[in-house]
Protein backbone atom coordinates (compact mmCIF):
# COMPACT_ATOMS: atom_id res chain seq x y z
CA UNK A 1 0.00 0.00 0.00
CA UNK A 2 1.53 3.44 -0.90
CA UNK A 3 0.09 6.64 0.62
CA UNK A 4 1.09 9.97 -1.43
CA UNK A 5 0.17 13.76 -1.86
CA UNK A 6 0.26 14.82 -5.58
CA UNK A 7 -0.52 18.06 -6.66
CA UNK A 8 -3.74 18.06 -8.93
CA UNK A 9 -4.13 19.34 -12.00
CA UNK A 10 -6.71 19.17 -14.75
CA UNK A 11 -4.75 16.59 -16.37
CA UNK A 12 -4.31 14.31 -13.48
CA UNK A 13 -7.27 14.35 -11.62
CA UNK A 14 -10.98 13.01 -12.18
CA UNK A 15 -13.33 15.47 -10.73
CA UNK A 16 -15.89 13.31 -10.55
CA UNK A 17 -13.77 11.15 -7.55
CA UNK A 18 -12.79 14.26 -5.89
CA UNK A 19 -16.65 15.72 -5.83
CA UNK A 20 -17.18 12.55 -4.26
CA UNK A 21 -14.70 12.46 -1.68
CA UNK A 22 -15.38 16.06 -0.99
CA UNK A 23 -19.27 14.94 -0.68
CA UNK A 24 -18.72 12.67 1.69
CA UNK A 25 -16.07 14.42 3.94
CA UNK A 26 -17.54 17.72 3.64
CA UNK A 27 -20.53 16.75 6.23
CA UNK A 28 -17.95 15.58 8.89
CA UNK A 29 -17.06 19.21 9.48
CA UNK A 30 -20.75 20.57 9.92
CA UNK A 31 -22.21 20.38 13.56
CA UNK A 32 -25.38 18.31 14.09
CA UNK A 33 -27.58 21.52 13.71
CA UNK A 34 -27.19 21.70 10.25
CA UNK A 35 -30.08 20.89 8.48
CA UNK A 36 -29.04 17.66 5.82
CA UNK A 37 -30.71 19.85 2.61
CA UNK A 38 -28.32 22.87 3.89
CA UNK A 39 -25.33 20.26 3.77
CA UNK A 40 -26.40 18.96 0.36
CA UNK A 41 -26.93 22.44 -1.15
CA UNK A 42 -23.32 23.79 -0.38
CA UNK A 43 -22.22 20.39 -1.59
CA UNK A 44 -24.43 20.53 -4.72
CA UNK A 45 -23.10 24.86 -4.97
CA UNK A 46 -19.61 24.40 -4.18
CA UNK A 47 -18.14 21.13 -4.25
CA UNK A 48 -20.03 19.04 -7.57
CA UNK A 49 -16.91 18.25 -10.57
CA UNK A 50 -17.84 21.09 -12.55
CA UNK A 51 -16.74 22.89 -9.72
CA UNK A 52 -13.67 21.40 -8.86
CA UNK A 53 -13.15 21.68 -12.54
CA UNK A 54 -13.37 25.37 -11.89
CA UNK A 55 -10.86 25.34 -8.82
CA UNK A 56 -8.29 23.47 -11.09
CA UNK A 57 -8.13 26.05 -14.16
CA UNK A 58 -7.70 28.85 -11.42
CA UNK A 59 -4.12 29.86 -11.39
CA UNK A 60 -5.09 31.53 -8.03
CA UNK A 61 -6.11 28.05 -6.33
CA UNK A 62 -3.89 24.58 -5.89
CA UNK A 63 -5.79 21.59 -5.42
CA UNK A 64 -3.56 18.71 -3.90
CA UNK A 65 -4.95 15.22 -3.39
CA UNK A 66 -4.20 12.43 -0.72
CA UNK A 67 -4.13 9.09 -2.43
CA UNK A 68 -3.99 5.48 -1.01
CA UNK A 69 -2.35 3.48 -3.89
CA UNK A 70 -4.61 5.38 -6.63
CA UNK A 71 -7.31 5.79 -4.72
CA UNK A 72 -8.41 9.92 -3.38
CA UNK A 73 -8.73 9.87 0.37
CA UNK A 74 -8.50 13.53 0.89
CA UNK A 75 -7.33 16.62 -0.41
CA UNK A 76 -6.67 20.69 0.25
CA UNK A 77 -7.35 23.92 -1.26
CA UNK A 78 -5.58 27.06 -1.39
CA UNK A 79 -6.84 30.32 -2.83
CA UNK A 80 -4.71 33.11 -2.80
CA UNK A 81 -5.63 36.22 -0.87
CA UNK A 82 -7.82 37.15 1.94
CA UNK A 83 -11.60 37.92 0.21
CA UNK A 84 -13.78 40.62 0.93
CA UNK A 85 -15.01 39.67 4.55
CA UNK A 86 -14.15 42.45 6.71
CA UNK A 87 -14.17 39.84 9.75
CA UNK A 88 -11.35 38.12 7.87
CA UNK A 89 -9.54 41.22 6.83
CA UNK A 90 -9.55 42.64 10.86
CA UNK A 91 -8.37 38.79 11.74
CA UNK A 92 -5.46 37.96 8.96
CA UNK A 93 -2.99 41.20 9.90
CA UNK A 94 0.04 39.71 7.96
CA UNK A 95 -0.18 40.19 3.88
CA UNK A 96 0.33 38.65 1.35
CA UNK A 97 -2.08 35.92 3.03
CA UNK A 98 -3.66 32.54 1.11
CA UNK A 99 -6.41 30.82 2.39
CA UNK A 100 -6.21 27.32 3.25
CA UNK A 101 -9.81 26.96 1.68
CA UNK A 102 -10.44 23.03 2.29
CA UNK A 103 -8.61 20.27 4.32
CA UNK A 104 -10.76 17.17 3.98
CA UNK A 105 -9.58 13.55 4.99
CA UNK A 106 -11.84 10.11 4.60
CA UNK A 107 -12.35 8.95 8.64
CA UNK A 108 -10.60 6.17 7.96
CA UNK A 109 -6.77 8.40 7.46
CA UNK A 110 -8.00 10.49 10.30
CA UNK A 111 -5.23 10.37 13.34
CA UNK A 112 -2.33 9.44 11.53
CA UNK A 113 0.40 11.53 9.07
CA UNK A 114 -1.42 11.98 6.22
CA UNK A 115 -3.35 14.84 7.06
CA UNK A 116 -0.44 16.95 8.33
CA UNK A 117 1.85 16.06 5.24
CA UNK A 118 -1.23 16.65 2.90
CA UNK A 119 -1.50 20.41 4.61
CA UNK A 120 2.57 20.91 4.69
CA UNK A 121 2.65 19.76 0.87
CA UNK A 122 -0.59 22.40 0.44
CA UNK A 123 1.53 25.42 1.80
CA UNK A 124 4.79 24.69 0.08
CA UNK A 125 2.50 24.37 -3.14
CA UNK A 126 1.92 28.15 -2.94
CA UNK A 127 5.10 28.95 -1.82
CA UNK A 128 5.64 30.92 -5.08
CA UNK A 129 3.00 32.93 -4.47
CA UNK A 130 5.08 34.59 -1.75
CA UNK A 131 2.51 34.61 0.99
CA UNK A 132 3.38 35.51 4.78
CA UNK A 133 0.48 34.15 6.45
CA UNK A 134 -2.02 31.26 5.52
CA UNK A 135 -5.34 31.60 6.98
CA UNK A 136 -8.55 29.63 7.43
CA UNK A 137 -12.04 29.51 8.45
CA UNK A 138 -12.89 26.71 11.21
CA UNK A 139 -16.54 26.22 12.04
CA UNK A 140 -16.74 26.84 16.55
CA UNK A 141 -18.22 23.19 16.95
CA UNK A 142 -15.43 21.41 14.74
CA UNK A 143 -13.30 20.76 18.30
CA UNK A 144 -11.14 17.76 16.02
CA UNK A 145 -10.25 20.39 13.22
CA UNK A 146 -9.27 22.94 15.66
CA UNK A 147 -7.06 20.83 17.46
CA UNK A 148 -5.39 19.76 14.23
CA UNK A 149 -4.86 22.99 13.27
CA UNK A 150 -3.40 24.51 16.14
CA UNK A 151 -0.78 21.18 16.88
CA UNK A 152 0.35 22.40 13.37
CA UNK A 153 0.99 26.02 13.52
CA UNK A 154 -2.19 27.78 13.72
CA UNK A 155 -3.70 30.08 16.19
CA UNK A 156 -7.16 31.56 16.55
CA UNK A 157 -7.13 35.13 15.40
CA UNK A 158 -10.41 36.20 14.97
CA UNK A 159 -14.28 35.16 14.03
CA UNK A 160 -16.40 35.02 11.24
CA UNK A 161 -19.84 33.80 9.65
CA UNK A 162 -20.43 31.63 7.12
CA UNK A 163 -23.42 30.57 5.32
CA UNK A 164 -23.95 27.07 4.51
CA UNK A 165 -27.25 26.46 2.41
CA UNK A 166 -30.12 28.79 2.01
CA UNK A 167 -30.55 30.93 5.55
CA UNK A 168 -28.06 29.46 8.54
CA UNK A 169 -25.50 31.36 9.30
CA UNK A 170 -22.74 29.31 10.96
CA UNK A 171 -20.39 30.54 13.07
CA UNK A 172 -16.63 30.02 12.63
CA UNK A 173 -13.17 30.87 14.01
CA UNK A 174 -10.70 32.31 12.14
CA UNK A 175 -7.18 30.95 12.34
CA UNK A 176 -3.81 32.31 11.08
CA UNK A 177 -0.22 30.53 10.67
CA UNK A 178 2.87 33.09 9.57
CA UNK A 179 5.06 31.47 7.45
CA UNK A 180 9.12 31.88 8.11
C1 LIG B 1 -9.44 18.04 9.99
C2 LIG B 1 -8.72 16.76 9.58
C3 LIG B 1 -8.07 16.93 8.20
C4 LIG B 1 -7.59 16.53 10.61
O1 LIG B 1 -6.97 15.31 10.33
P1 LIG B 1 -6.78 14.21 11.48
O2 LIG B 1 -6.01 13.09 10.91
O3 LIG B 1 -8.11 13.91 12.09
O4 LIG B 1 -5.90 15.06 12.51
P2 LIG B 1 -5.07 14.57 13.78
O5 LIG B 1 -5.51 13.23 14.23
O6 LIG B 1 -3.63 14.79 13.50
O7 LIG B 1 -5.51 15.67 14.86
C5 LIG B 1 -6.82 15.72 15.37
C6 LIG B 1 -6.75 15.94 16.87
O8 LIG B 1 -8.08 16.12 17.38
C7 LIG B 1 -8.33 15.15 18.39
N1 LIG B 1 -9.73 14.80 18.29
C8 LIG B 1 -10.32 13.84 17.56
N2 LIG B 1 -11.64 13.87 17.74
C9 LIG B 1 -11.89 14.86 18.61
C10 LIG B 1 -13.07 15.39 19.21
N3 LIG B 1 -14.28 14.89 18.93
N4 LIG B 1 -12.95 16.44 20.06
C11 LIG B 1 -11.76 16.94 20.35
N5 LIG B 1 -10.59 16.50 19.81
C12 LIG B 1 -10.68 15.47 18.95
C13 LIG B 1 -7.39 14.01 18.10
O9 LIG B 1 -7.15 13.23 19.26
C14 LIG B 1 -6.15 14.78 17.63
O10 LIG B 1 -5.47 15.37 18.72
P3 LIG B 1 -4.16 14.69 19.37
O11 LIG B 1 -3.19 14.44 18.25
O12 LIG B 1 -3.69 15.70 20.36
O13 LIG B 1 -4.62 13.40 19.99
C15 LIG B 1 -9.66 15.52 9.56
O14 LIG B 1 -10.11 15.26 10.88
C16 LIG B 1 -10.86 15.72 8.68
O15 LIG B 1 -10.76 15.57 7.46
N6 LIG B 1 -12.01 16.01 9.31
C17 LIG B 1 -13.29 16.12 8.59
C18 LIG B 1 -13.35 17.36 7.72
C19 LIG B 1 -13.00 18.61 8.46
O16 LIG B 1 -13.47 18.88 9.58
N7 LIG B 1 -12.16 19.43 7.81
C20 LIG B 1 -11.75 20.72 8.33
C21 LIG B 1 -12.67 21.77 7.85
S1 LIG B 1 -12.17 23.37 8.46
Amino acid sequence: MTRAVHLASTDSVDTHELAAVAARTFPLACPPSIAPENVASFIDTNLSAARFAEYLADPQRVILTARDDDRIVGYAMVVNGVGDDPDVARAVEVRPAAELSKMYVLPEFHGGELSAALMERALAAVGGWGVRCVWLGVNQENVRAQRFYSKNGFRISGTRTFLVGADLREHDFVMVRELD
